[in-house]
């Protein structure tokens, strides 16, 4: 069968890696896809607006694709996957009204609100209501600083501000509903208390009716060692997570996923694809942060190196909605992913260093390049964006991994690179 896979990542990388592996491929294509996707599949670049949905279709059409892996959350929220099974097209993901999960904060809080699923306290003002958030902070006590601030819409991962002040807390506020800083994302926003504790990642697959947890993984949100410094999309993971106890997991399976993903059923949405649900734990207790309607990356990078299953039956269940019987097998090995980020990121990003020594790491066994923001120029493979190219390495310890990837790195070099030397270090000796 011929699969498309959308979308430019790193995530959509390990997603073309993982797929090509499966007995039932016979011809891969990625729209747009990137360096590293175009080693394994046919890449054709067409921007993934809702303007282009049409172009998408014909592409598929063309190709004769029989399934389509959806990678990034615009598409979804924007109505993709409705689009094309519309157009009598299987595609994995959630439709626009469950990729909501991700698109509206308001929604998923609501949502949270109205079901007890553990949270932290909201309220939500319109920009027309302006003038009733500023009062609500001024009437916030100091002592009970930070808060957090989010637009409700899709801001590429910028639209959460954690506000130390109450200054920066109407700065924040200004940055949405006056420099209209994310346009009608955040015409409407929400404002919460700030939990303190750790978080964890939980990819879930669903049909519908049926929800399998994937094994967990945790990200390293900052770009400097010991999660000092700016927040990035993410610099580094691992999986699986060895300090989460039975008792833990259970608490955030039956107190948070298992209710949201039944509260959407309740509320008439049948949630297909991936809800990956954001965990933070306090005093051992979990809640949920936020949700997101596709695979984290680079959370993925680590999941599904992990996986000893074809995973292209199990996608296709979940489109299908018939997940039922599939169990899922993870085995015993540990994973280590670093983020390879180009100079000034996350602040910036510097394109057109060239990246070498690619070819010394290519084909070591159980280490795994997948490309994100890289290009080409003059035959060279350079920095094309942020996070460049993500490092996984797979062994039987976190020890053996993390000594791997680091030694793998050592032969990567492109001007400017910045990577976190801390991840999963915590874990090592478990
Ligand atoms: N790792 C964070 C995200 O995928 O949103």
């Amino acid at each position: 069968m011929n699969i498309l896979i959308i979308g430019s990542g790193g995530r959509e990388h390990c997603l073309a890696w993982k797929i090509s592996q499966s007995a039932s491929v016979d011809k891969l294509f990625a729209i747009p896809g990137n360096i590293g996707i175009a080693q394994i599949a046919e890449c054709k670049n067409i921007s993934l607006s809702k303007e282009n949905f049409k172009d998408i279709l014909q592409f598929i059409k063309k190709n004769k694709i029989d399934f389509t892996v959806v990678g990034p959350e615009a598409p979804l929220v924007d109505g993709i996957v409705d689009y094309l099974s519309e157009n009598r097209c299987l595609a994995f993901g959630p439709g626009k009204v469950a990729a909501q999960i991700e698109g509206s904060k308001v929604f998923t809080k609501k949502l949270c609100m109205n079901y007890d699923i553990p949270t932290a306290k909201a309220v939500f003002f319109n920009k027309s209501d302006a003038d009733k958030a500023v009062k609500y902070i001024n009437g916030l006590k100091d002592y009970k600083f930070p808060y957090v601030i989010k637009a409700d819409g899709l801001a590429a991962g910028k639209g959460v501000i954690i506000a130390q002040n109450k200054k920066e807390l109407l700065d924040a506020m200004n940055g949405f509903f006056v420099e209209n800083r994310f346009g009608k994302s955040g015409e409407e926003i929400v404002i919460e208390d700030f939990i303190s504790g750790f978080e964890v990642s939980l990819l879930c697959l669903c049909d519908g009716k049926t929800l399998i947890p994937m094994d967990l993984a945790q990200d390293y949100k900052k770009i400097f060692d010991g999660d000092n410094g700016k927040n990035t999309g993410g610099m580094g993971s691992y999986s699986p997570l060895p300090f989460i106890d039975d008792i833990l997991y259970e608490k955030i399976l039956n107190k948070i996923i298992f209710p949201t993903f039944n509260a959407l059923k309740t509320e008439g949405i049948d949630y297909k694809g991936v809800l990956y649900g954001g965990i933070i734990v306090k005093e051992n207790e979990p809640y949920l942060l936020e949700y997101n309607c596709r695979f984290g990356d680079p959370e993925i990078q680590v999941v599904l190196p992990r996986l000893g299953d074809d995973v292209v039956p199990v996608l296709m269940d979940c489109a299908s909605g018939t997940l039922n019987s599939t169990k899922l097998s993870w085995g015993n090995s540990k994973t280590v992913c670093i983020v390879l980020a180009s100079k000034g990121y996350p602040e910036s990003s510097s394109k057109g260093d060239v990246i070498s020594g690619l070819e010394d790491v290519a084909g070591v066994k159980d280490v795994f390049i997948f490309h994100a923001g890289t290009g080409s120029a003059d035959d060279n493979i350079v920095t094309n964006g942020g996070r460049v190219l993500n490092v996984v390495a797979r062994a039987e310890t976190f020890k053996e991994a993390r000594k791997m990837v680091y030694k793998s790195i050592e032969k990567i070099k492109f001007d400017g690179m910045q990577f976190r030397k801390d991840i999963a270090l915590k874990v090592e000796e478990s």
